[in-house]
């Protein structure tokens, strides 16, 4: 696709994947992407914002081209070091011999490590500015987490225009660019928001207080549409998105299981059971019937989950993987897990669970209870007793 306008001087020249259906192999993109990339020419000095990915280059360089010669440009701004915006930059710097690169403190190695050869970035830190001439400045923003640790906005403050690389962006590819020109794709918008951010909403909120403050007039993100109609709106999405859930002094158990025979279930039941009779709200779910992003929703606002499984083949069963599996994207650190489960001859799947969940960051403590088959009276009391050990432990979790 050719060059897009996006004020006097600044041009989008990034390039449509349109078949993209997986990205960064663990994220649906069902309307494939775009990587943005911004060309501003309204200085003495010229500047790239974010290049593409690398197997888009040679596109990314003909539309730069069809409006500069890359000689020309002096700088290049890497907002963020991931391969889908730096995996043009070292072709495009040897294109572009006068230029430097401009990026978060945070970036220096990042960008050090993607070159392999010896460019030393002007590093740049919150607040700073870089005069292009002819009145035109763009001012940093650190943005950390979002969702590396090199993250920076760029605001280009003449035109009012905020690149934020990933930041407000979307998988969504639609050669009409522009948010007001596109169908609606919230859908697109709320799911690239729910993986790639939502384990940083604590950086979230921070960003949003330093750039709604600049009260942007249009948001230029590196992924997706441009935001021009009202880009408050999608930081007010971001906002409300990221201060749920609300603070709240109720201690939650979530208490999943898995049942063959409904032996696991009676286990899960008395552990809620021992739980609620220390004061915790428990709710217990058969992970087979369950939504999964209702799960995960709940997953994400309660303190502690207990996970119970049956065992077949030596292993715990494909449901509780399938949830186990979409948990990475959770800030999980803290929050109390156990695991649990009766099962015919082997048992593995409590000791496999619990594993997991430690490598989820989850604080396990229990030993994890088996049961063999049916449970006995005695089995059933030690579920009880192990709901209200993890109620007593979510209580010292405080907060
Ligand atoms: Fe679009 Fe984090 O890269």
């Amino acid at each position: 696709m050719r060059p897009v306008e996006i004020t006097e001087g600044v041009h989008w020249v990034g390039v449509l994947d349109p078949q993209l259906r997986v990205f960064d192999i663990i994220m649906k993109a069902d309307h494939g992407t775009t990587y943005n990339s911004y060309l501003l020419t309204e200085g003495e000095k010229i500047a790239v914002v974010d290049t593409v990915k690398a197997t888009f280059y040679e596109e990314f360089l003909e539309n730069v081209r069809s409006i500069v010669d890359p000689a020309d440009v002096s700088y290049v701004i890497v907002n963020h070091t991931e391969p889908d915006h730096s995996g043009s930059l070292d072709r495009f710097l040897r294109e572009a011999p006068n230029a430097q690169v401009v990026c978060d403190r945070q970036c220096r190695n990042f960008v050090k490590n993607i070159l392999n050869r010896d460019v030393e970035p002007i590093l740049v830190q919150d607040g700073d500015t870089l005069d292009l001439g002819k009145g035109v400045v763009l001012r940093f923003v650190h943005a950390p987490f979002l969702h590396w640790p090199d993250t920076m906005f760029t605001y280009l403050e003449k035109d009012g225009i905020l690149f934020t690389c990933d930041f407000l962006g979307a998988h969504y590819c639609d050669d009409r660019l522009f948010d007001d020109l596109v169908d609606d794709y919230s859908h697109a918008f709320e799911y690239y928001y729910m993986v790639i951010f939502r384990p940083f909403k604590k950086y979230v909120l921070e960003a949003l207080d330093k750039v709604e403050r600049l009260n942007p007039r249009i948001v230029a993100p590196s992924h997706g549409p441009v935001l021009r109609s009202n880009p408050r709106a999608y930081m007010d999405k971001y906002r409300q998105w990221s201060s749920h859930p609300a603070p709240d002094e109720e201690k939650k158990l979530l208490v999943f299981y898995a049942s063959a025979y409904g032996n696991t279930a009676a286990l899960a039941e008395k552990i809620a059971e021992g739980a609620r009779s220390e004061g915790v709200r428990v709710t217990v779910m058969d992970v087979a019937a369950t939504e999964l992003g209702l799960m995960i929703d709940r997953i994400e606002a309660a303190d502690g989950i207990a996970v119970g499984s049956a065992t077949i083949n030596g292993d715990a069963v494909e449901p509780v993987w399938y949830l186990l599996s979409h948990l990475a994207t959770l800030n999980l650190k803290g929050k109390v897990g156990a695991a649990f489960g009766s099962y015919g001859w082997s048992g593995e799947a409590p000791k496999l669970i619990a594993e997991r969940l430690r490598g989820l960051k989850f604080k396990v403590e229990e030993e994890p209870l088996r049961v063999n088959l049916v449970p006995t009276e005695g089995d059933l009391e030690k579920a009880v007793e192990m709901g209200k050990r993890l109620a007593r432990s979510l209580r010292e979790k405080g907060g």
